[in-house]
């Protein structure tokens, strides 16, 4: 009798790996439509912000359900350009979450504020209604709020929670285009939301972002400040349409998108419901694998959430298993499949454990979250054969390491 997978020996041990290849954590998936767009652009003499980056951003705000939206260089850049558009700065309080991407972070001390980060809930990974309200002083003057994974936040308690504040929302939703909370898509209900088009993203430009927003004069302030703070349309005075002079009206930053980027956008928007679509099949299809294996417990979505599933992460359930995370992940790596941790959570990196002064100790969801995470591959050019050997390898693992 053959031995079962899950019973064969580790690849670590000199056992056969589960898949002879590599499989990455993410793939971009860019298409013949994306080459040619790029080849046009290249070709038309205007390689820089123009009509590709101004319609990549049009298109951005239309399907998030925002009035106006600007294609920038990264969600980084459209999460600096927010605060300041906002007019935050020195002495003001951004609350944030403290499981999340550095930028997040480090944006809020750019203008000189101070963050304020917060512990999360255990199940979304998302900021914590509650730990917002308790952080709120007559300081704070934003929330930076974040959809982990592609898992919008708790909308539901956090708009009436800064409106009663007088809070604007800034929406990180570097992982959420095209997520839904209840029927309103993500971008159409924040201040400004801001989307990331960086490379494994759900839509990529190599490197980008777009920031969205219904106010007509944060958009004229986002647009301005990202491009050297000179007067809109200032972008313009090498056609034949545009005009020598400009006025610099504020003292901006260089976070403009290329056109030779936007086109790379626009031919992956094009194509956008069906990455979303295989998304959500692959998902389906590691929620019912791994939905068999007690020791794993999987993401959850939300009653009304439609969401963006950037992101798979699994906890392990430690209290059944004799090894660790980081063991976890170097068996799954010696079977071929990569994986990731998202994130390390803010309190935990040196600079803002030691200028914030966070002791990990006010941070027991985030804490418990983090020792249990890993993030299993997930690209819409994965196949479903794909995900079964993903599903093997997790099975096998810790079939070795039941306790
Ligand atoms: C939650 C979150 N916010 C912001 C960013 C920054 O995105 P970008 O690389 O486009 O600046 C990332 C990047 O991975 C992220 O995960």
């Amino acid at each position: 009798m053959s031995t079962p997978q899950s019973l064969a020996p580790l690849a670590s041990a000199g056992g056969t790996p589960v898949r002879a290849e590599f499989l990455p954590l993410a793939l971009p998936w860019i298409g013949e439509r994306e080459k040619q767009l790029v080849l046009e652009t290249l070709d038309s003499g205007w390689i820089t912000t123009g009509r590709h980056a101004q319609e990549l951003g049009r298109r951005v705000a239309a399907m998030s359900g925002a009035k106006h939206g600007l294609a920038v260089n990264s969600a980084t850049g459209a999460l600096h350009l927010s605060l300041v558009a906002l007019g935050l700065g020195r002495g003001d309080e951004v609350i944030t979450s403290t499981y999340t991407f550095a930028a997040c972070v480090n944006v809020i001390e750019h203008v000189g504020a101070t963050p304020v980060v917060v512990d999360i809930e255990a199940d979304t990974l998302n900021l914590d209604p509650d730990a917002v309200a308790a952080a709120i002083t007559p300081r704070t003057r934003a929330l930076l709020t974040v959809d982990y994974g592609g898992h919008p936040a708790d909308y539901g308690r956090l708009l009436p929670l800064a409106r009663n504040h007088g809070l604007p929302i800034v929406e990180d939703a570097a992982h959420a285009l095209g997520a839904r909370w209840g029927e309103r898509p993500v971008g159409s209900y924040a201040a400004i939301t801001a989307f990331s088009f960086y490379a494994t993203k759900n839509l990529t430009t190599g490197e980008g972002g777009a920031a969205v927003t219904d106010d007509d004069a944060l958009a004229e302030r986002l647009a301005i400040l990202s491009l050297h703070g000179m007067n809109r349309d200032a972008w313009k005075r090498y056609t034949a349409a545009g005009s020598w002079y400009y006025e610099v009206t504020m003292p901006g930053y260089k976070y403009n998108l290329s056109d030779v980027l936007a086109a790379i956008g626009i031919g992956q928007l094009e194509r956008f419901d069906e990455f979303q679509r295989l998304r959500h099949a692959l998902v389906a299809r590691y929620h019912e694998r791994l939905g068999a294996i007690p020791e794993i417990g999987l993401p959850v979505t939300r009653e009304g959430i439609g969401h963006a599933w950037h992101l798979y992460p699994i906890a392990l359930d430690l209290e059944r298993l004799t090894l660790d995370r980081a063991r976890f992940i170097q068996e799954l790596r010696a079977e071929n499949i990569g994986t990731s941790v998202h994130f390390i959570p803010i309190h935990r990196h040196p600079h803002f454990r030691d200028s914030l002064r966070l002791d990990a100790a006010s941070f027991p969801v985030a804490e418990r979250a983090y020792e249990r995470a890993v993030t299993l591959p997930l690209f819409p050019r994965m196949s479903a054969r794909d995900v079964d050997d993903v599903c093997d390898a997790v099975g096998k693992v810790v079939a070795h390491f039941r306790r």
